[in-house]
Parts: structure tokens; C-alpha cells; sequence
């Protein structure tokens, strides 16, 4: 499995030939502008919700490479209604795609698209791969219901946000880590906006300090689980 951090919330993963875009939201990122979006494959999308910072780049990728949408019922319903594929889901349920076993999960925060439709409630991905198991945690707070994924599942990577102010900051994120009882941790969102600017080398020293290892990409550096 192989993910590359695209700025703020945007992820790439490849699990053997297949492309998965998770959150696009490259274009519009100023940090991102060496990121051509026409050049990135994608077989499925998957959106944790219908922010702006999660979506901006949705329509022009799926139309491009006919992506399959996989979020909220609600936000595929808006997709839909536009043309593009999707597959909904809610909270709790979980799916077999060629790539793996997706898992939409809670999370606390909130899901309206820029033009005021509704986009259900925001959630996080849990993907069971063939070999490595991962925990996409989307915008979100620190909630007990994280403790209920590792009843479930053995993670080799959590992707936590710790940029603060909108969702959980570095300190809620290493709770959320033993919550999910992986201490591989890549984060995201932060940096992109005056509010979510962040110090990284307190960051990885905090993770560092309780013998857990907190990963921050380059936008566009890749990494092989
Ligand atoms: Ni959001
Ligand atoms: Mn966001």
C-alpha cells in the first residue's frame, strides 16, 4: 500500500493497481500548485465529508477518470444528481471493493457542502487492505468511539488531524492514537490556513515522548506501508 500526502486533507493510496483519491482538495490549496490534478488517477474517491477543504476537486477528477464516489448517502446523492458514480454508505455499515474492506466511522464534526446542501454527517474510513490496515479518521474530535475500530481491526497507520481549532490538536491526537492502539501516525490537516498552522518539531517530539512516531509529509512525498 502506498500513500501520498497531497496538502491539508488530500490523500492518494494505491493498493496494488487501483487508485484511491481520498478528500481532494489540491487545486485551490496555494501549498499544493505543483500538484497537477489532471495527472492523478483515481478508480474510487472516497470524501469523509462535504466541506469545501474535502471536495473542491471532486467533480473535475471524477468526471475525467469516472471515479466511484464512496461517502455519506447524502453526498453521493449530490453527486449523483450531477451525473457522477457513487457508492453510499453510513455509519457502521462496511463494504468488500476490489481494493479492500471499507468501514465508514464516526466523527465529530460537521458536513455542509459551499452551497448549503446537505451533506449527512462527516465520518472516517476504516480500510482493511489485503495486507495493511488503515484508519483515515477525517475531521473529527477526539471521541471514545475511536476505542471501538481496534476491537475490530489491527491498524498499521492511523491519519489523525492535529492541526487544532476545527478538529483535534496534537494532544487530543495522541489519545486518539492509544484509543485506536496504532502508534504509526500520519497527520494531516495543518498548515493550510492561518488556523491550523502548527509547530512540527513539538509535534513529532510529543509523539516521540510516549514511544509513538508521528509522520508529516511533504506535499506530494509518498509513503510504503
Ligand atoms: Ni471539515
Ligand atoms: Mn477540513
Amino acid at each position: 500500500m502506498k500513500i501520498t500526502f497531497y496538502g491539508h486533507a488530500s490523500l492518494g493510496i494505491e493498493v496494488d493497481d487501483v487508485s484511491i483519491l481520498i478528500d481532494p482538495f489540491i487545486s485551490p490549496n496555494e501549498k499544493a500548485s505543483h500538484i497537477d490534478i489532471e495527472a492523478l488517477k483515481a478508480d474510487y474517491i472516497l470524501l469523509t465529508h462535504a466541506h469545501e477543504d474535502h471536495v473542491a476537486d471532486v467533480e473535475a477528477i471524477a468526471k475525467r477518470t469516472n471515479a466511484v464516489i464512496i461517502s455519506n448517502a447524502e453526498i453521493v446523492s449530490y453527486y449523483s444528481n450531477k451525473g457522477l458514480e457513487g457508492h453510499p454508505m453510513n455509519h457502521g455499515g462496511k463494504w468488500d471493493f476490489e481494493f479492500g474492506t471499507v468501514k465508514y466511522v464516526n466523527a465529530i464534526h460537521s458536513s455542509s457542502f459551499a452551497d448549503g446542501s446537505n451533506g449527512g454527517n462527516p465520518g472516517g474510513f476504516v480500510i482493511e487492505g489485503e495486507r495493511k490496515n488503515i484508519y483515515i479518521a477525517g475531521d473529527t474530535a477526539l471521541t471514545y468511539d475511536m476505542k471501538l475500530i481496534p476491537k475490530q481491526t489491527k491498524l498499521d497507520l492511523a491519519i489523525l488531524p492535529i492541526g487544532d481549532n476545527f478538529t483535534m490538536g496534537i494532544d487530543d491526537a495522541l489519545i486518539a492514537s492509544d484509543f485506536v492502539a496504532c502508534d504509526k501516525i500520519l497527520g494531516y490537516h495543518f498548515d493550510t490556513f492561518g488556523y491550523i498552522e502548527i509547530d512540527h518539531e513539538e509535534a513529532k517530539r510529543k509523539f516521540f515522548d510516549k514511544d509513538k512516531d508521528l509522520m508529516l509529509l511533504e506535499i506530494g512525498e509518498s509513503i510504503e506501508l
